[in-house]
């Protein structure tokens, strides 16, 4: 019979002994001596060992020879002082003798092991997510999630936030992503998104009057996946009147601030602050990850007489050639390792990669060597890099689109494969300062942000004139460890001003008021100036739990291609359903 447990697994002590308890759990581990059997209960908070002998009624001893692992049971007993504590377990100076042991519920046979090493691959885990989250690491992921989540709440309370919901049966919201659409029945033809983000709505709670909103919001994205991106994820979503992007940045330190003290404990100290450009030219990427050295080095001015073909069709054709240095590796990296990087890079569109090791006396081998002519001398070259004897460098010619990001990722691939980041540090860094817009595959001006992001003041006349590719955005990322965790902006509060970017890429009179009229509309009355920001709290979390992938921290995760492997979603629907939406699937269609 189930009755109220008395103690929770992971609680009891020596001072605990003599004590009569009711735990409920798993049965983590059962051996069975003979005569005296040994269960490792566990449940949210820990394990305890139970022991069943001949001190135990005889029904209990039955009950024993039942169980196997990940049985739910109920054991009443005696807690006493174990003769071998176990100092390994928090309760391992005791343990419990069984008066009874209730069978609660049974297992078919397990799929994979839950309490010992990862056994089984991802997809098998994803299907029985239930059981994999009974995994220790899981459990604690998930528990520092709520406790950081709780942290933020208490934090954006005593300022005053007020989380309000906004919906999500919703228009496009344009965050850069191709939306998930819902049909609607009741108006055949026609369709809601689900928002990418609470972007336009807590604008328009500005323009109510709220000038403090918060939300930990969903967000649906339909994009290319990776580790660090979900189709539905979590946003710590904040907008302020009447704010400057210093006021925003503020806010959200003390939310940053709150998730690392409440879950690691750890205080973030003051948080540089990097323009864009710089972050580009130092780290090849916006997202800097600045626990490690190797930063990029410009070498076009010093390379600029050189010969060798793919440095001088690079330069000629207004390209640039950046390199890095990895100290103290020209012995040992291997060829394996350089052609590695080299196909690492090819995806960036780079055609190669001009490795080049310093021997002690300073001479350059190896493609890198090429860039300079027959005798001369490669010192401008290694001192522009800030190479010595033993280093290797790396140096890629190209188009900046290339060099950059394709240097830039290397840089962290190399320095994680080689060891050179240190463990349990958290560095952060503010980007600012973004372009306004980008140009995109087909040449067009698109938002870097959204569309919704305030251009400088300064910068406000060059809108539709041929300076578009410099005008800065009010715009700002919080950087962790290379990760982008939070993006934000001061927001366009001016009907005007919107109508001209909406202008400037490309959004005609009449499809800025079929999308946006409501946004249009809005700011005309009386829209006070405001600014906000929104973290990725998945992003985060893995952060924080040290983990690979944000799917360990989100509790019923998609895989890569979006599909839900518990559910098995998304899945066909009966026709009659597609027909009651008034919808015809063309997927069979040759
Ligand atoms: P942005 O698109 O930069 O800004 O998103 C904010 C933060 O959300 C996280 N993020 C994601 N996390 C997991 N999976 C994804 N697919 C994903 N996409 C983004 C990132 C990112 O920094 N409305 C604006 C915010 C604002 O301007 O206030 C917005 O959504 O950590």
């Amino acid at each position: 019979m189930l009755i109220e447990r008395t103690h929770t697994a992971g609680e009891l002590r020596a001072s605990d002994v003599g004590t009569k308890v009711v735990v409920q759990g798993w049965t983590q581990n059962v051996r069975d001596r003979g005569g005296v059997a040994f269960i490792v209960l566990r449940d949210r908070y820990g394990t305890v060992q139970i022991t069943v002998d001949e001190r135990s009624p005889e029904a209990a001893r039955e009950a024993v020879k039942k169980l196997a692992q990940e049985y739910t049971i109920q054991v009443k007993g005696e807690v006493v002082a174990r003769y071998q504590p176990n100092s390994a377990m928090p309760t391992g100076e005791i343990e419990i003798v069984a008066e009874e042991v209730e069978i609660l519920s049974a297992t078919r046979p397990l799929p994979f092991s839950v309490s010992g090493p990862v056994d089984a691959g991802e997809d098998v885990r994803l299907r029985y997510r239930y059981l994999d989250l009974r995994r220790q690491e899981l459990q604690r992921n998930l528990i520092m999630r709520h406790k950081a989540v709780f942290a933020v709440r208490r934090v954006l309370d005593a300022q005053g936030f007020l989380e309000m919901e906004t919906p999500i049966l919703t228009k496009a919201t344009p965050e850069g992503a191709r939306d998930y659409l819902v049909p609607s029945r009741v108006h055949p033809g026609q369709f809601y998104a689900l928002p990418q983000s609470p972007q336009l709505f807590k604008q328009i709670l500005m323009v109510a009057g709220y000038d403090r909103y918060f939300q930990i919001a969903r967000c649906f994205r339909d994009e290319d996946l990776r580790a660090d991106r979900q189709p539905e994820f979590t946003q710590i979503d904040l907008e302020i009147s009447f704010s400057t992007r210093e006021i925003v940045m503020r806010v959200a330190e003390t939310i940053a601030r709150a998730m690392w003290k409440e879950s690691r404990d750890f205080d973030i100290p003051e948080i540089p602050v990097m323009s864009f450009h710089e972050s580009i030219a130092r780290y090849g990427v916006d997202a800097p990850d600045i626990r490690f050295g190797m930063e990029l080095s410009n070498l076009t001015d010093t390379v600029v007489h050189s010969a060798f073909a793919p440095v001088a069709g690079a330069i000629a054709a207004g390209g640039i050639v950046k390199g890095f240095v990895i100290t103290g590796a020209a012995e040992a990296t291997s060829r394996k390792h350089l052609d590695a990087w080299t196909v690492f890079v090819k995806a960036y569109g780079l055609t190669g990669l001009l490795w080049g090791k310093v021997a002690s006396d300073g001479t350059l081998t190896g493609p890198a060597a090429k860039i300079i002519a027959e005798g001369e001398s490669s010192a401008p070259l290694l001192s522009a890099l800030g190479a010595g004897p033993h280093d290797l460098v790396v140096i890629a010619a190209g188009d900046k689109g290339a060099v950059n990001p394709g240097l830039g990722r290397l840089r962290v691939s190399v320095a994680k494969e080689l060891g050179l980041i240190p463990a349990d540090v958290f560095k952060f860094c503010w980007v600012v300062d973004f372009p306004m817009f980008e140009k995109d595959p087909e040449g067009a001006w698109t938002p870097m942000h959204h569309p919704f992001t305030s251009p400088r003041a300064v910068h406000m006349d060059w809108l539709n004139t041929d300076k578009m590719g410099d005008i800065l955005a009010d715009a700002y990322d919080l950087v962790c460890n290379g990760s982008e965790i939070g993006g934000g902006s001061i927001r366009i509060h001016s009907t005007e001003v919107q109508q001209k970017v909406f202008a400037a890429i490309g959004i005609t009179p009449e499809d800025q008021s079929k999308r946006f009229g409501f946004l249009l509309d809005a700011l005309a009355h009386g829209a006070p100036p405001h600014g906000g920001l929104a973290f990725g709290l998945d992003r985060c979390i893995a952060i924080l739990t040290g983990s690979e992938s944000i799917r360990d921290v989100i509790a019923f995760p998609k895989t890569t291609s979006a599909q839900c492997m518990m559910t098995d979603a998304p899945s066909e629907v009966p026709l009659r359903d597609l027909d009651v939406l008034k919808i015809r699937s063309t997927a069979g269609d040759a």
